[in-house]
């Protein structure tokens, strides 16, 4: 969960790695820091907290060289501290590291280290990384060969990079399991490391991805990949066509409120090259389906966490009511855990925003072992989820980087329809007319997208309406269930609100209890099929003394007799509503935490992408 830079080549590399560091510091920001090899010897400049406090310190302790590294973490051992900040370097001061991943055997590592007389400086698991390597470096004298020896005792997933005061003319970085990813950017007598690509984005668009147990050796005219054994690798050079401009903040305040944003234009992003509105038709060629194997499928399993995995429970209605397929949704941090009953009938559907996450990751190798097929939907291009799936959707809405997911969420709801739509027809269960007009109704998405958030303003004020409450409750039927959680996790995240979501049908089971004067509820009540049952149930709450809001179709004034507030959203095609339905809950929880001065794009505990399971 901690993001990684590397710069080796001709110009200064503190400027270089700080740029990239501030485009990972979503990834953590528990402390920073960087080593540059300054005349043959490593300076680091290291400090707890954010990344500005890593750049005030290099202002007043200013640091350059033409090589280095730099990390900013999200803590695992060891608290956040200056002491516990990556880099890490050997006692020595010949050898810095900086790490991506957790030492699983790290007690076991450190009494022999210990018993060797190595001090520790620090209560990190890195520091036996580098410890290691130091202690082998005394036998074998080459930091290859002391690297590959230090991997090798390793347990854990990990994304590693260190160099050598002794060996100035290279870098060394690996990879073992799902610790995050590590990149190696290609430049002219230059070249770049990474753990995400939006740190080296504005330098080059070539890049290599290691895979798990791969190393690169990097020096500034070449790249060497091998395995951690020593086979070497003939790498594949992708080109990647991110827009770097999209992962700057422009005139909006936050992250969040500019993706809150975007989704006008990634929901038709992801829809461009992939419906054909005259034929009625779907294609999607990165998930390499042929009829023959869509005909096959006797069970998908959608597999997920967080702000994903509601996505995933939208999917499983859509792809049971369209394709008529059996679905079910298994959060991923579970999945592999629960034996699950999976084999070669069986698409194991993984959804994921960075590709990286390490439980989703996980629960994909349980469904691999098991012999099922694999898909993705995945939006980091080059991530480990859509590398190891049999086939992927890519999300197409550009790299997402506050913390609270928002076009990531919509985006593959959208493409869960249209797989859904594209299954019916390669099954041949659905009528062409059918096919078409499920078809036609996405052309409006992105519109309908546009219409909610041209209300920003009156969301806000019911922001200010509820910015002091201290819990709330969600609640949502059918389709929109799932958005009921995922408005209550968008609260709970970034503004610290005790949120719970809530089957609306299962309030009258027990939770109707909690509602009086201080328990508002936030009911989602559009023109659906479920909308009758939602009204009763907006009445139970006003019975009981609620402040209700509800979510309702423009014009619909039986809702707005009922309740305190509303957040209007335009009508819409049921099974495309969550598309839509979601945006005032993103605004609504944007504006509150906005409200209470809070941290927005980074907050408290959190990272972008959970590397760690
Ligand atoms: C919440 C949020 C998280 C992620 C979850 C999975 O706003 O972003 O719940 O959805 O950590 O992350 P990905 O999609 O990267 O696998």
């Amino acid at each position: 969960m901690c993001g990684i830079v590397g710069y080796i080549g001709e110009k200064n590399a503190t400027p270089i790695i700080l740029n990239g560091l501030k485009k990972l510091e979503y990834r953590g920001y528990d402390s920073a820091g960087l080593a540059v090899l300054t005349n043959g010897h490593i300076e680091v400049r290291r400090d707890a907290g954010k990344l500005k406090n890593l750049e005030q310190l290099i202002m007043e302790m200013p640091v350059s060289g033409k090589m280095g590294i730099g990390h900013t973490r999200w803590a695992t051992h060891g608290e956040p501290t200056a002491r516990n900040a990556h880099p890490h370097l050997s006692s020595s001061g010949e050898v810095v590291v900086v790490h991506n991943g957790i030492v699983e055997n790290f007690i076991e590592l450190k009494e022999e280290l210990l018993a060797d007389g190595l001090k520790f400086q620090s209560d990190t698991d890195t520091e036996t990384i580098v410890l290691l390597v130091e202690k082998y470096l005394k036998g074998v004298n080459d930091l290859e060969t002391a690297v590959r020896k230090t991997l090798e005792r390793l347990k854990g997933a990990h994304g590693i990079v260190v160099f050598s005061a002794k060996e100035p003319d290279k870098i060394i970085a690996a990879r073992i399991g799902n610790a995050g990813g590590v990149v190696i950017g290609l430049g002219e007598g230059e070249n770049y490391i990474a753990s995400d690509i939006p740190a080296i984005l504005e330098h080059t668009r070539k890049l290599i991805f290691l895979e798990s147990r791969q190393m690169a050796i990097v020096t500034k005219e070449k790249i060497e990949v091998s395995t951690i054994e020593g086979k070497p690798l003939a790498p594949q050079i992708s080109s990647v066509a991110w827009d770097p401009i999209s992962a700057e903040k422009g005139e909006y305040r936050h992250f969040m409120q500019k993706e809150i944003h975007e989704q006008v234009r990634s929901l038709t992003d992801t829809l461009a090259g992939r419906v054909d509105f005259e034929e009625g038709r779907i294609r999607l060629p990165q998930l390499n389906l042929t009829a023959e194997q869509a005909n096959d499928i006797q069970k998908i399993i959608l597999t997920a966490c967080g702000t994903a995995s509601y996505a995933g429970m939208v999917g499983r209605i859509l792809i049971e009511r369209i394709a008529r397929i059996p679905a079910m949704l298994e959060i991923a941090s579970e999945f592999r855990y629960s034996d699950p009953i999976v084999d070669e009938k069986t698409t194991v559907l993984a959804i994921s925003q960075s590709g990286e996450t390490a439980d989703t990751l996980a629960a994909m190798e349980e469904a691999r072992k098991k012999g099922a097929k694999l898909w993705s939907i995945v939006n980091a291009i080059g991530s480990q989820a859509m590398r190891i799936a049999d086939g992927y959707i890519s999300m197409q809405t550009g790299p997402e980087i506050g913390v609270a997911s928002t076009k990531a969420f919509t985006a593959p709801l959208v493409d869960l329809y249209m797989l859904a739509i594209l299954l019916a027809d390669l099954r041949g269960t659905i009528t062409p007319e059918y096919r078409k007009q499920l078809v036609d109704d996405l052309r409006l998405v992105p519109e309908l997208a546009g219409r909610c958030l041209d209300r920003e303003s009156e969301v806000e004020e019911t922001a200010r309406l509820l910015k002091d409450t201290r819990d709330m409750l969600f609640l949502g039927r059918g389709i929109n269930m799932p958005i009921a959680f995922e408005g209550a996790l968008k609260l709970k995240e970034i503004s610290y609100i005790h949120a719970e979501a809530y089957a609306a049908g299962e309030m009258k089971h027990g939770p109707i209890a909690l509602i009086d004067k201080d328990m508002p509820v936030l009911a989602i009540a559009i023109k659906d099929p479920w909308y009758e049952k939602m009204i009763s149930q907006i009445e139970q709450a006003k019975a009981r003394g609620g402040i209700v809001v509800a979510v309702a179709t423009e014009g619909d004034e039986r809702v707005a007799s009922l309740v305190d507030r509303v957040l209007w959203v335009p009508e819409v095609p049921w099974m495309l509503s969550p598309v839509i339905t979601v945006i005032p809950l993103q605004i609504l929880a944007y504006h509150i935490a906005s409200l209470r001065g809070l941290d927005i794009d980074q907050p408290r505990n959190l990272a972008k992408s959970v590397t760690v399971e």
